[in-house]
């Protein structure tokens, strides 16, 4: 199957957050399956034609037209060194020579930009995929765009619109549609929404389907609480909105092989972990005791559950436990956690930065990982934290309810510890069954980690859904 993927990142050649981890995973995933042909058509930016370790070759040059302008499309191919994998580079210095790569004041127009130019870098190609696959708000237009201008030379492409993220829309105010999209007017309603232009809400009117991250998040979606406004819309799609649930790529995430970690292990040789332990407290300037380390690995802002972390803190650090966070975001976070870091040295380390190694030397060597996220649509670092062989203890929304079931110690079930309502002293009485286990039922505890780490987190079982559900919208 001929697959094209569209996104605004994907690691390694850029990466922000779990979308750029999924478009590393999932065309790869895709790509190893013999019978397909892969694509993925990424913005060329400043960070990216700044890495020496990338090299790109030049293929076309043209122009895409947005109303009155005309804007220069550069069309380059990375080497990927796998046969059906191709890696495409949109290149345009005037959008995409910034340093940053979202948050300008134009971004509505860099995105619609690179819709238009990924249709007209495959016509080019003369690649036409069956599936083409977009991510999140940035590639929202690009069904419109297929069917508006581009029909012609995809008559049978079928399109599948993926929401990693319903709180970023791409909204602008309506003069936009005139200004720069340059469609006709009977696409104004479709791009429209609550008096605004809405990237996302005319993804999910048009593709033939849309999914998210994980399959309590394609039901909670449908409700206005989760939907960002959405709600009725992606609620009307019916049996069109689908789940799957992501998976991680466990060729980065490798215990057994993390260049990071002091010390590797695996399953196995789960006692090595006790050396990841204590060389994070000597890192961080932790006190080097038995106490179990919880820790988060996350951005500092209100729906990551940070609000009720707050609340409950200096209960928490009460406790026998040294804590660890790794992370940056809102300012109010990160002051108020920086004032409570000050009062428990040796206790509480507060990393107000982003450094994978670390990161990964944190899910190394702690024993307890924090997910209480208010929403989640799949959440990756549980995954992460589970693989490498530490306990998630999760608000049981969106994909951290798929990914962790609650554990039965009476008979050996489940993944990790979770709370149902969203407030701090349920988060905290989670948190507490933890430490119980943790104190009182070592063995139980220890088996339970080492059962994360043997669970299948691969996108094996994912990629497999995606190719069902293609082949599926292939046969309709
Ligand atoms: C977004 C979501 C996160 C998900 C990731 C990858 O970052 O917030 O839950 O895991 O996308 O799909």
């Amino acid at each position: 199957m001929r697959i094209a993927m569209a996104a605004s990142e994907a690691a390694p050649y850029i990466k922000t957050g779990g979308l750029g981890d999924v478009l590393q995973a999932l065309p790869r995933a895709l790509a190893d399956l013999p019978e397909n042909d892969v694509a993925l058509f990424l913005p060329y930016y400043k960070k990216i034609k700044d890495n020496p370790a990338i090299r790109a070759e030049f293929l076309a040059s043209f122009t895409v037209n947005l109303t009155w302008r005309q804007q220069y499309v550069g069309l380059f191919r990375c080497e990927t060194g796998r046969k059906n994998l191709q890696v495409y580079l949109i290149d345009n210095e005037y959008y995409f020579l910034r340093e940053g790569t979202y948050g300008f004041y134009d971004d509505g127009e860099r995105f619609a930009y690179f819709s238009k130019a990924v249709l007209a870098c495959m016509n080019w190609l003369d690649f036409r995929p069956e599936i083409l696959h977009c991510h999140d708000w940035q590639t929202a237009l690009i069904p419109v765009y297929l069917d508006a201008e581009f029909r012609g030379c995809f008559p049978d492409t079928r399109t599948v619109f993926t929401i990693h993220n319903v709180e970023y829309q791409g909204k602008i105010a309506p003069e936009f549609f005139n200004d720069v999209l340059g469609l006709d007017d009977y696409w104004r309603g479709v791009c429209s929404f609550d008096g605004c232009v809405n990237f996302m809400k005319a993804a999910v009117t048009r593709a033939n389907v849309v999914t998210t991250v994980s399959e309590t998040y394609a039901s909670e979606l449908r409700y206005p609480y989760y939907a960002h406004g959405l709600s009725g819309i992606l609620a009307s799609r019916g049996q069109n909105l689908r789940g799957i649930t992501n998976g991680i790529d466990v060729s980065v995430y490798d215990p057994a092989t993390d260049k990071a970690l002091a010390k590797n292990f695996t399953e196995q040789t789960f006692a090595d972990k006790q050396i990841n332990k204590r060389a994070l407290q000597k890192e961080l300037g932790l006190g080097q005791t038995d106490a179990p380390i919880l820790a988060m690995v996350t951005r500092l802002v209100g729906h990551k559950g940070i609000d009720i972390l707050c609340f409950i803190i200096r209960r928490l650090l009460e406790r026998d436990l040294q804590l660890v966070i790794v992370g940056t975001g809102d300012a109010k976070y990160e002051h108020a956690l920086m004032a409570v870091a000050a009062d428990y040295p040796g206790k509480f380390s507060m990393n107000l930065r982003f450094d994978s190694g670390l990161a990964s030397r944190v899910y190394a060597g702690s024993d307890i990982y924090l997910m209480p996220s208010r929403s989640e649509p799949c959440g990756l670092s549980q995954l992460i934290a589970m693989h490498y062989g530490t306990v998630p203890v999760v608000n049981a929304t969106g994909g951290l309810k798929d990914t962790v079931p609650p554990f039965n110690p009476e008979t050996g079930e489940g993944r990790g510890y979770t709370f149902q309502s969203y407030n701090g002293d349920d988060f905290l009485g989670a948190i507490d069954r933890a430490l119980g286990d943790y104190f009182n039922n070592r063995a139980a505890w220890d088996a339970l980690a080492r059962k994360d780490m043997r669970e299948d987190f691969s996108w094996r079982v994912p990629a497999a859904k995606y190719m069902e559900m293609y082949r599926g919208m292939l046969a309709e």
